[in-house]
């Protein structure tokens, strides 16, 4: 391309990107215009070939038509430049920026030692000279090198900043969207999905608006996410057509994102041979299905070359599975990944199993054994290209549980861990509650012990061969994407901890900030920055304070889960109770008098659980049935800590309120009003989770709070 060509191919993707109309269809979330200011100024060179370095291009070509940058594609001739991306494989050039950029880039490589590769999704960034360059071995390094320029903004320019290389820690980063293509007459569009419809599917067809997909990719990637399953993992008889006659809108999603490095997964219904197929079973043993699904696989993959593979949720909540074969999780998920294995497939197998028909006069069955239970006897047994995923607490996305046994129970096998970026328990997008801490937390557990492995290192497994991270997206089609604009923050942060879980959640939280509320959009930057983080640093655990205490979990309205229903699920089926009485609250799941779930764990949380003496306030009452008296580590009893943390958890969200009105004029007035509007609600909820919780602990205790406040 000449440099006449590469002011065309500017004005080109300028003008003709849907996105760039003056009325924004949609929230531009962490890549406003104003992100690309610092990279849209510069002189920028990409060297290289292939769909993602296209992208890379299209990105830097946008960028610099809005802020008078510069952009060439592979000269042939010299050029000065601020700014180098080169594949390190790519042709050599007579250009003497691209020789002087690779070379740099090499040595910088030398100097921080380990070999010198950067894998298929790394980079490397080093200064040489004036020149800021980005190495990359595969175009995916180059793209998420390009958003890291973003990121870094004016300092991906500083002259001393030193060389540095990145890699993700987790091969595998990936959203699943429960979202249904036909409404759900109870679930609705989108299952637990708190931000309007789907942005894939509405009323039983494609919703049709492949440029808001292409978006969605962007920001993805630009977060470090590359994997996503475009349907619920409730497989109904529409979204079970997915797989053979309506593969087509599958692969018009794959197409659509693959220029983001995001790669497609199907859940599937265990019951396809039968009700795709016609078969007269699905049994995994049986020849015919065998054949059935390679057959089936083979065309998935002639229609889409990368397909991810399936997800699968068998023998849980309603869901066929190997159960009626009398077959077992080994077996079902085996033969899915036989059909998938030459192909270069997957199966996400999940390990949320468990008896939903309880009976809550029987105290032996417990929710929390149950996927433990049925998988651990299983570790060996799983073919290499079967991922279990285990849902990172031993229940069901509870705001705080400990982090399951399955996780550590399974050394044979490839394990995925499973968070909840949707808001199911956490306030559903109508409360702010900033997740990032908590997954922090769950991802630095040591489930062997403080100097054990963590639980990151067991998603991303021995040379990256884990199982990886995976979350339930919470996007919609809303126009902040997330109903809660600061609800995005936490779809941002499940991807940058995806791609590094050591990260310190609060940067990250500052790296959406200021992509997000960028510094020169506001009149008074720190301002916005501040408030920000004091409204959403400890939201998780302001949220955690006004809700279910000390880790008993749920006391959430049934069905909806939204709001305080103390007793709602106590006499329920669904085995998720909290034995309150008059004389004391919780669930004893000790060895020596309750479930025996703390012997689930390996013996250094096996005892620390076990004991009242060691096990951790914030846990109590999901371990222990402890009479109201009890006298915490913090030296509060149980029913005054009830109180106490319910009183302040609503003072907290009254002050979030606060902080927020001083950001009126500041922002942009549509995400101001956005927000206001469920600062509002959350204060109302909030309220009516304490005066709930307090009101029933004190009925039944009997005890006043110490400080005389209102209880009802
Ligand atoms: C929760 C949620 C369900 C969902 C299930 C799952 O129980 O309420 O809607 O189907 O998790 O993870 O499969």
């Amino acid at each position: 391309m000449n440099a006449e060509e590469s002011v065309h191919l500017e004005q080109l993707m300028f003008v003709d990107d849907p996105m760039e109309t003056n009325e924004p269809r949609v929230h531009a979330a962490w890549l406003p215009p104003e992100a690309f200011r610092s990279l849209g100024a510069r002189r920028v060179l990409v060297h290289g070939d292939g769909l993602l370095v296209d992208t890379v291009l299209h990105e830097v070509a946008r960028a610099c038509a809005r802020y008078g940058g510069r952009v060439w594609h592979s000269p042939s001739w010299d050029v000065d430049v601020d700014l180098v991306f080169a594949l390190r494989g790519a042709d050599e050039l007579p250009s003497s920026a691209v020789r002087a950029a690779l070379s740099a880039g090499e040595s910088a490589l030398a100097e921080i030692g380990d070999g010198g590769s950067l894998g298929d999704e790394g980079f490397l960034l080093a200064r040489d000279g004036d020149v800021t360059v980005v190495l990359a071995d595969a175009p995916a390094g180059l793209l998420y090198g390009l958003f890291h320029v973003v990121r870094l903004c004016a300092a991906a320019f500083d002259s001393e900043r030193p060389p540095e290389r990145h890699r993700p820690a987790l091969r595998r980063r990936m959203l699943d969207h429960w979202d249904n293509v036909a409404v759900h007459p109870v679930m609705g569009q989108v299952e637990r999905g708190y931000a309007g419809g789907s942005i894939f599917w509405r009323d039983g067809r494609p919703c049709g608006d492949l440029a808001r997909i292409r978006e969605y990719g962007r920001l993805l990637a630009a977060s470090g996410v590359n994997a996503i399953s475009v349907n619920n993992v409730n497989v109904a008889r529409t979204e079970a057509l997915l797989l053979t006659d309506r593969l087509g809108d599958v692969a018009e999603i794959a197409d659509v994102l693959r220029p983001y490095h995001i790669r497609v997964h199907l859940s599937v219904t265990f019951a396809a041979p039968v009700v795709l197929g016609g078969l007269s079973t699905a049994d995994p043993l049986d020849e015919g299905v065998r054949a059935w699904w390679a057959a089936t696989t083979r065309t998935v993959y002639d229609r889409i070359p990368d397909f991810g593979g399936y997800v699968v949720k068998a023998d849980s909540e309603g869901q066929p599975g190997p159960f009626t074969y009398g077959r077992d999780h080994a077996d079902g998920a085996n033969m899915l990944a036989e059909a998938l294995a030459p192909l270069g497939g997957v199966v996400h197998w999940r390990a949320f199993v468990y008896n939903h028909h309880q009976d809550w006069r029987d105290r032996s069955t417990d929710r929390a054994r149950a996927a433990y239970d049925h998988f651990a006897p299983l570790d060996g047994r799983f073919r290499t290209n079967v991922v279990v995923q285990v849902k990172f607490g031993p229940v069901d996305f509870q705001t705080r549980e400990p982090v399951s046994p399955v996780i550590a129970a399974m050394p044979a096998t490839r394990v995925a861990v499973e968070l909840q970026v949707t808001q199911e328990y956490t306030g559903q997008q109508r409360h702010v509650c900033h997740l990032g801490p908590w997954w922090s937390e769950v991802l630095r557990f040591a489930p062997w012990g403080p100097d054990g492995r963590a639980v990151a290192d067991v998603a991303a497994g021995e040379s990256g061969a884990g199982g990886g991270l995976v979350a339930v997206a919470n996007v919609g089609d809303d126009l902040f994407w997330t109903g809660h604009p600061l609800a995005q923050a936490n779809l941002y942060t499940f991807g940058r901890l995806a791609w590094d879980p050591r990260r310190d959640p609060t940067a990250v939280l500052d790296e959406w900030i200021t992509l997000t509320f960028p510094p020169s959009a506001t009149a008074d930057p720190d301002l916005v920055r501040r408030t920000l983080h004091e409204i959403m640093d400890d939201s998780w655990r302001t949220y955690e304070r006004y809700t279910a205490p000390l880790g008993v979990g749920f006391m959430v309205n049934p069905g909806d889960h939204y709001g305080p229903g103390v007793d709602g699920y106590e006499y329920t089926r669904w085995g998720t109770y909290h034995f309150a009485d008059r004389d004391g609250v919780g669930v004893d799941r000790t060895r020596a008098s309750g479930t025996g779930f703390t012997g689930q764990y390996p013996p250094y949380w096996a005892e620390v659980y076990e004991s009242l003496e060691t096990c951790p306030d914030e846990l109590l009452l999901f371990f222990h049935h402890v009479p109201y008296g009890h006298v915490l580590h913090s030296g509060s009893t149980v029913i005054q800590h009830i109180y106490d943390t319910h009183f302040a958890g609503v003072e907290e969200v009254t002050a979030m309120r606060r902080r927020w009105r001083t950001l009126n004029g500041m922002i942009d007035p549509a995400v101001y009003e956005r927000v206001a509007e469920r600062l509002d609600e959350q204060v109302r909820c909030a309220t009516e989770w304490r005066d709930q919780i307090n009101t029933y602990f004190y009925r039944k205790s009997g005890v006043p709070d110490e400080r005389g406040r209102d209880i009802y």
